[in-house]
């Protein structure tokens, strides 16, 4: 054989390598290719963590948020410019009505709902002696009945297809309870006995119901607790040192809403760096 003819086949065989390497990566690294996801309040934070890890996935993404229209923006050009269909809904999670629209306006742009990650949340603390009637009820209709709202859309398209992924944003708080923090410890607790309970309900049609219960997380909702001498006490509390990146809570997030963990349901999973222990 000549040496150009080697070479010309030593090129052939690289080509063939590359593509068949490049198959088993799309294969084995696209858990999520051709589903649909809701994530809600994803403008910011955890959320758009969330939804940039299940894009990267395959996932198209419908995603809520309530104020940050510029941020949602940004986000809904960074997805598609992932390669997935992406919308962003201004739809405020704690209001029925919004949320059966924003439900049916992306079963109407998308087809389907596959996953729905119930994550919008806030936090209004104040010790109990302080904390007014309306502080209380806005943390548990943004955080609790929103996770309602939400599913109770969402199972509709799921029973249809008789398949479905559902996780709930808890939080260790709701675990473990915390001076100043009531009202959002009783919205996240609240979200795993509803977690819990629609995994009793919905199982039978193949939907799972898993929570997540994140600790100390590096976003806006935290940024006062990263400052000053109480930062250094928080620190000393956690096993592993440090507070999460929102991108740790999100690969926690892709596992329940992937087939990799199709024989796991209502379950809450700590994403604590071992605060749980
Ligand atoms: N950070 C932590 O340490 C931590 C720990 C445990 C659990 N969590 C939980 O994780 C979730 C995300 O927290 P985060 O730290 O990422 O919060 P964040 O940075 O404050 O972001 C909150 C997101 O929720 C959206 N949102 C707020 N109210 C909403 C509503 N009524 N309807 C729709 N969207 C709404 C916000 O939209 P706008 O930008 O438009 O306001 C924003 O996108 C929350 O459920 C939180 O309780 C957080």
């Amino acid at each position: 054989m000549r040496n150009e003819e080697k070479a010309q086949m030593c090129d052939a065989t690289m080509f063939y390598l590359i593509t068949f390497a490049h198959s088993i990566k799309k294969i084995y690294m696209k858990l999520l290719e051709g589903k649909v996801a809701i994530v809600t309040g994803a403008s910011r934070g955890i959320g758009e963590a969330i939804a940039l890890k299940l894009a990267e996935h395959g996932a198209s993404i419908a995603f809520t948020y309530v104020s940050s229209d510029e941020k949602a923006k940004a986000l809904e050009e960074r997805l598609q410019g992932l390669g997935v269909n992406a919308k962003a809904y201004k739809s405020n999670a704690g209001v029925y009505a919004e949320c059966e629209a924003m439900v049916n306006a992306a079963i109407t742009e998308f087809g389907t709902i596959d996953v729905c990650v119930n994550n919008a949340g806030i936090s209004k603390d104040n010790l109990l002696l302080r904390m007014t009637p309306e502080q209380w009820d806005d943390v548990m209709t943004t955080n609790l009945k929103s996770v309602f709202n939400m599913t109770k859309q969402v199972i509709k398209p799921m029973m249809k297809a008789r398949k479905g992924s559902i996780i709930n944003m808890s939080s260790i708080i709701g675990i473990r309870g915390n001076a100043g923090q009531s009202s959002y410890a009783a919205s996240k607790a609240g979200i795993i006995g509803f977690t819990k309970s629609m995994a009793h309900e919905v199982s039978s049609r193949n939907i799972r119901c898993n929570a997540i219960a994140p600790g100390f997380v590096e976003t806006d909702m935290t940024h006062y607790l990263k400052e000053g001498e109480a930062s250094t006490a928080f620190l000393q509390k956690i096993p592993l040192g440090r507070f999460a990146k929102a991108e740790e809570v999100a690969d926690t997030t892709l596992y329940l809403a992937s087939d990799m963990s199709s024989y796991i349901t209502g379950q809450v999973i700590s994403v604590c760096g071992g605060l749980n222990i």
